[in-house]
């Protein structure tokens, strides 16, 4: 079913709660199956990505209960998993499938894992290489590129790896199969990425060593059941942020998001173009959750490169939309990850926003965009990808005619109700 959204000149007012966390709401699932004993999570994000890997642990046999958006994880730890009977449907989510290799990788037992059509085409070799030199048994089309993904759990071996690509999955992966490797994993990091993982290990009683972009781990650690507060997600208000940041006379407060500096390019980004934000910490450690408060800013071009990439790298499409609004040019690179990510980004981004009038070129890793230029109304696709559809709602807010959206259903993915909690703004 397609969704047509028709705005004319919308000032956004009030408060949002962002929903969870996606990234650590997966962890939260993951490392409360591995501990022993109840693992309660509060403010998981009950997005379809989130509830793909609760359905694989389920299968596993390890009980979680859903109540809202708390959960409830019993598990007699990793040694109690059962063989899966059936295929693990990771859906839509690279991360699901990512991670859980890392996991299922050091079992005792045989397991298959696929997704849906966009999981089928996103690279997998970069996660089982590593694991592969720890001594994993995972076989897949071209070499383990591709899923479905069979793996032999076997032993593992610790290694000292340095990571080829700036991925928080390729090294979450490493780092939980670590648990359950002889010896003492060492991960180099040449380029910080998103670090719920390293958090969440300390924060079920393992024991980590973090410096200078080393991370040590020793295997053999039982991780202990711990409760889980999900801060809201930074990713997903980003489309709040700049919903308000281009609508005139907008002023918008985001309750409660984590503001890792991991995750806080979007701010800095858009900091730099001369938004008007606030940002209150109500806890200066760990996730670091901060209320935001975002008003309407007249907007000038940026550049967008190097370390900050990982820091921002799903912001990127609604970035761009938001570049097109800013004086000036602003160039995105060093950014080719979005070529693999649940679509091109970089080609879709480029695609649709140029269907309503936008000034933007793809380059190898990255765009240019010229802004700023009106936005006008337009058939616009997804591509399946949430954050894609998320873009063109947010876009509708300016457009200059009606936007319609092919498949919004998938914006569900990371933040169900988007386009309800958008329009209770208005
Ligand atoms: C994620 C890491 C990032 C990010 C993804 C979630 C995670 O992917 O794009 O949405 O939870 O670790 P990469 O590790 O591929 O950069």
């Amino acid at each position: 079913m397609t969704l047509t959204l028709t705005y004319s000149n919308p000032s956004l007012k009030g408060t949002i709660q962002v929903p969870g966390d996606k990234s650590i709401s997966h962890r939260a699932i993951m490392f409360g199956s591995v501990a022993k004993g109840t693992t309660t999570v509060e403010g998981f994000l009950l997005g379809d990505d989130c509830l793909s890997t609760i359905s694989c642990f389920r299968k596993l046999g390890v009980e979680i209960n859903l109540d809202g958006d708390k959960v409830t994880i019993v598990s007699g730890g990793e040694a109690q998993w059962q063989e899966p009977s059936e295929v693990l449907d990771t859906g839509n989510s690279g991360t699901t499938t990512r991670l859980m290799l890392g996991l299922l990788a050091g079992t005792g037992f045989h397991s298959v894992m696929a997704g849906d059509a966009s999981i089928a085409k996103r690279p997998m070799k970069r996660i089982i290489n590593p694991l592969r030199l720890m001594g994993a048994d995972i076989r897949g089309r071209q070499d383990g590129q591709f899923t479905p993904l069979a793996v032999q759990g076997t032993r593992l071996q610790a290694i000292d790896y340095t990571l080829p690509v700036a991925s928080a999955q390729v090294k979450s992966a490493i780092l939980l199969a670590a648990l359950k490797a002889e010896g003492t994993t060492v991960i180099k990091e040449p380029v910080p990425t998103r670090d719920h993982t390293e958090i969440m290990l300390e924060h079920f009683g393992a024991s980590i060593k973090r410096h200078d972009g080393t991370i040590e781990l020793q295997g053999g650690q039982q991780l202990a059941a711990a409760h889980v507060s999900v801060p809201g997600d930074i990713s997903s208000a980003a489309f709040m942020i700049g919903a308000a940041l281009i609508t005139k006379g907008s002023e918008v407060k985001l309750a409660n998001v984590g503001c890792n500096p991991t995750r806080t390019g979007i701010l800095d980004v858009v900091k730099a173009m001369g938004a008007d934000v606030g940002i209150d910490l109500r806890e200066e450690t760990g996730e670091m959750p901060a209320d935001l408060v975002i008003r309407s800013s007249s907007l000038t071009a940026t550049e967008i490169g190097g370390s900050l990439i990982p820091r921002l790298i799903d912001e990127i499409p609604l970035i761009a939309l938001v570049a097109t609004q800013a004086k000036g040019q602003t160039v995105i690179k060093d950014a080719e990850e979005l070529r693999v990510k649940e679509t091109d980004r970089i080609a879709a981004v480029v695609a649709e926003l140029s269907k309503m009038g936008a000034d933007i070129t793809a380059t190898e890793d990255g765009m240019i965009i010229n802004g700023p230029t009106p936005l006008r109304g337009a058939d616009m696709m997804t591509y399946g990808d949430h954050r894609l559809g998320m873009m063109a709602a947010v876009a509708a807010l300016i457009a200059d005619g009606p936007v319609t959206i092919d498949d919004p259903d998938c914006i569900s993915v990371s933040f169900p109700n988007f386009v309800e909690e958008m329009n209770s703004l208005i």
